[in-house]
C-alpha cells in the first residue's frame, strides 16, 4: 500500500505538493502521486502570479491541470496560497503602491475571484503564507522591527491586511477552512522560540478580534543541523489546539547540513530518524494531516532553490523517494509514524 492508504487506515491524511505539468506528461510522476497520496497541493499553480498574471485577468488553466487530475484520480486538493509576499506579479506590486484603497480592492478582487472558482473543489486554503517576521538568529533575519514580515501587503495596508484577507475569505466561502501557514517554527533554536512566540501572539490577537481562522500550517522544512525537541513541538501544537485551531504539517522535507556524510545509507538514516521523531511527535499532539513538499528528490525545490540547495551538485535526500522513484528510508519512517 502507499503512504496515503497507510495513513488513512489510522485517520491521517497524507499528501504532497504536485506540479500540474508533470502530472500530465510524466507517467512515473503521476503514478507515484496516484499510489502514495490522498491529497495534492499545487506547488505553484495556486500562487498569485499563476492565477492573476494581469490585473483583472484570471487564468485558471495551470491550476486546472492539478484540479482535473485530482478529480479524475479521486484525490482531495488544498489551496496554496492567496496572500504571500512572493510571487506577486509586477502589476500587483505596482498597484499596492497606489495607496490603501487600491490595495484593498486588489486583495478583495483576487480572493473573491479565486474562491468563486475553487469553491467547488478546494475546501482548505493557505489564506496567508509566511506573514511572521524572522527574528535575529534565523537563516534570513529581518532587519526591520516588528513581529510581522515587511511584505508589500504590510507596507500597503498595515498589520490589518491579515484580518482583512481572512474576513474576505470567510465572507466569500463560508465553510472554507482558513489556514495560516508558516515556517521556522518547528525546531528548538532560540530564533524558532521567538518566532513561535510571535505567531502565537498574532493568532491570539486575531481570535480576540473575532477574525475567522481555523488552522495553522507548520511548513516543516526541517534541517538536520538544527536541534529538534519533541517537548517543544508538543507544547506549541498543544497551545494552538487549545485555541481551537487545527494544526497541519503542510510542506515536510528534510534539509541536510552542507557537511553531511558522503555515504547514502548514513545520510538516509539521519533523515529517516528525524522524520520519524518529528512526525510521530506531531501526530501524538493531534496533527491529522501530513503533507510533503513533493515526493521525490528529483523534483524538489531542495535541489533548485539556491538558498537551500547543497553545494557541488549533491542533492538533499529529504523526501520519501529518490530521483529514480526508489523508496528512501524516509518512506518507511513515515509509514512507521502513521
Ligand atoms: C516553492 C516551490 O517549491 C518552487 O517550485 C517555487 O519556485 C518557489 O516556491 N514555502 C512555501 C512554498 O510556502 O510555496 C515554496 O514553494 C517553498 C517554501
Amino acid at each position: 500500500a502507499g503512504l496515503g492508504e497507510i495513513a488513512k487506515a489510522n485517520g491521517i491524511t497524507f499528501g504532497a505538493a504536485a506540479q500540474g505539468g508533470l502530472l500530465g506528461r510524466d507517467p512515473a510522476y503521476a503514478a507515484a502521486f496516484q499510489r502514495e497520496c490522498a491529497l495534492l497541493v499545487p506547488e505553484y499553480e495556486g500562487k498569485w502570479a499563476a492565477l492573476q498574471p494581469a490585473a483583472g485577468r484570471f487564468d485558471f488553466k495551470p491550476l486546472d491541470s492539478v484540479l482535473r487530475w485530482a478529480r479524475a484520480n479521486g484525490k482531495a486538493v488544498r489551496g496554496h496560497t492567496l496572500v504571500w509576499h512572493k510571487d506577486l506579479p509586477p502589476w500587483a506590486q505596482a498597484a499596492l503602491l497606489e495607496g490603501p484603497e487600491r490595495a484593498r480592492a486588489v486583495l478583495a478582487a483576487h480572493i473573491n475571484g479565486v474562491l468563486d472558482y475553487t469553491r467547488a473543489q478546494l475546501r482548505d486554503w493557505d489564506v496567508v503564507n509566511e506573514v511572521v517576521a524572522d527574528p535575529a538568529g534565523s537563516d534570513t533575519p529581518q532587519s526591520e522591527p516588528g513581529n510581522l514580515r515587511a511584505s508589500p501587503w504590510l507596507a500597503a495596508l498595515g498589520p490589518s491586511y491579515i484580518d482583512t484577507a481572512l474576513r474576505l475569505a470567510r465572507a466569500r466561502d463560508a465553510t472554507l477552512r482558513l489556514t495560516l501557514n508558516e515556517y521556522g517554527i518547528e525546531e528548538a533554536t532560540p530564533a524558532a522560540d521567538e518566532k513561535r512566540r510571535r505567531l502565537l501572539a498574532l493568532v491570539r490577537g486575531l481570535l480576540e478580534r473575532g477574525v475567522p481562522l481555523d488552522a495553522v500550517g507548520l511548513q516543516s522544512h526541517l534541517q538536520l543541523a538544527k536541534p529538534f525537541d519533541p517537548a517543544v513541538l508538543t507544547g506549541f501544537i498543544t497551545a494552538l489546539r487549545d485555541l481551537g485551531l487545527a494544526v497541519l504539517i503542510t510542506e515536510l522535507d528534510v534539509r541536510e547540513s552542507w557537511d553531511a556524510p558522503q555515504e547514502l545509507p548514513a545520510r538516509d538514516a539521519l533523515v529517516a530518524e528525524r522524520t520519524h521523531a518529528f512526525v510521530s511527535t506531531a501526530l501524538a499532539a493531534g496533527v491529522r494531516s501530513v503533507l510533503c513538499w513533493g515526493l521525490s528528490t528529483g523534483h524538489s525545490w531542495l535541489s533548485t532553490e539556491p538558498a537551500v540547495a547543497m553545494p557541488e551538485g549533491r542533492i538533499h535526500r529529504g523526501l520519501p523517494f529518490d530521483a529514480q522513484w526508489q523508496r528512501l528510508p524516509m518512506w518507511d519512517a513515515l509509514a512507521r509514524a502513521f
